[in-house]
């Protein structure tokens, strides 16, 4: 079934066009942000400046708080925001080709056109397409041809303005969403369903970080606000800017967070890991079939090639 099918669907009581990603009108938008910051735990982990806030944010496990803590200094510098946003632009370099960033984007809508595609750096390992940032010419040394692994604990995600995920879960794993340049939306989902119920909404910020468990916020969508450029975003879109939100993505299974209430019982019993709880395998709710789905974690390009591609970058 296409998206197109699903029209009469994604209208709301008034019969009012909803639209993506969120497929939510302006007055559940506002609903859904109030919720968001009301809700305890607080999703969000922010230094306290009030009681309310303090509150919200004392049930928050401390292995998360830890997570927090530790890249709160953390954003993109100005040579690599710049260099980044030379390889998401449509335009062509003086070599005649689009930048690397681009290039994957491009790859990536034809092979899955049903959501606007965004960017996984892992932080460790291989990826998919690193061969390209060699291939295209954007670096001197030649990589070593390796396959793609999946599970990386530390991802960077590159948000190109527009873009969105599908709703997914991340299972068992105990992580953070930490904002490092531009802007991203967060929903967070009750449970893995494209009719879930909303749990709220919320933006984040540089410096600003939201967290899951297995338990708590596990199943949201993200997306990047910032202007696309013409047309509207959507099953098939690719923006025609170089604006992106980034985030550094930490994600730890149950056998890494010792502190978690859960985890007790799980080793006490010895229960084999679960690759679909793990980091390994996220499942998702399809954009076209609305469906469950499963994604092995694989990245698109690696750190190391992609920290000497930016560092190998002119910037104008
Ligand atoms: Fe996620």
């Amino acid at each position: 079934m296409t998206n197109s099918n699903h029209l009469e669907e994604d209208r709301n009581q008034d019969g009012c066009e909803t639209e993506y990603p969120f497929h939510i009108t302006k007055e559940q938008d506002r609903d859904l942000r109030q919720k968001a910051a009301r809700a305890i735990p607080s999703p969000i982990i922010s230094q306290a400046s009030f009681f309310d806030e303090y509150v919200q944010q004392l049930m928050i496990p401390p292995v998360v708080m830890d997570m927090a803590r530790k890249a709160e200094n953390m954003r993109l510098s100005s040579w690599e925001v710049a260099a980044i946003r030379k390889h998401l632009s449509p335009s062509k370099h003086p070599d005649g080709k689009v930048g690397l960033l681009r290039r994957i984007l491009r790859l990536k809508a034809e092979a899955d056109p049903s959501h606007p595609p965004y960017i996984r750096v892992a932080c460790t390992g291989k990826s998919q397409y690193d061969y390209l940032a060699e291939a295209d010419g954007h670096i001197r040394e030649p990589l070593h041809e390796d396959k793609g692994d999946i599970g990386s604990p530390v991802v960077l995600e590159i948000w190109p303005a527009q873009h969105y995920s599908p709703i997914h879960s991340h299972g068992e794993t105990t992580g953070i969403v930490f904002c490092l340049a531009g802007q991203l939306d967060v929903m967070l989902y009750k449970s893995l369903d494209w009719n879930a119920e909303k749990l709220g909404l919320t933006t984040l910020s540089p410096g600003q970080c939201a967290w899951l468990s297995k338990d708590t916020y596990p199943v949201h969508r993200v997306y990047c606000p910032l202007n696309g450029g013409e047309g509207k975003t959507g099953p098939g879109f690719i923006n025609s800017t170089e604006e992106f939100g980034a985030s550094f993505h930490v994600y730890l299974d149950e056998d890494e967070v010792p502190m978690m209430p859960h985890d007790y019982e799980v080793h006490h019993n010895d229960i084999e890991k679960h690759p679909s709880h793990s980091r390994e395998t996220f499942n998702f709710i399809s954009e076209d079939k609305r469906e469950e789905d499963k994604f092995e974690t694989h990245s698109d390009l690696s750190w190391a090639v992609l920290r000497r591609v930016l560092a190998e970058t002119e910037i104008s």
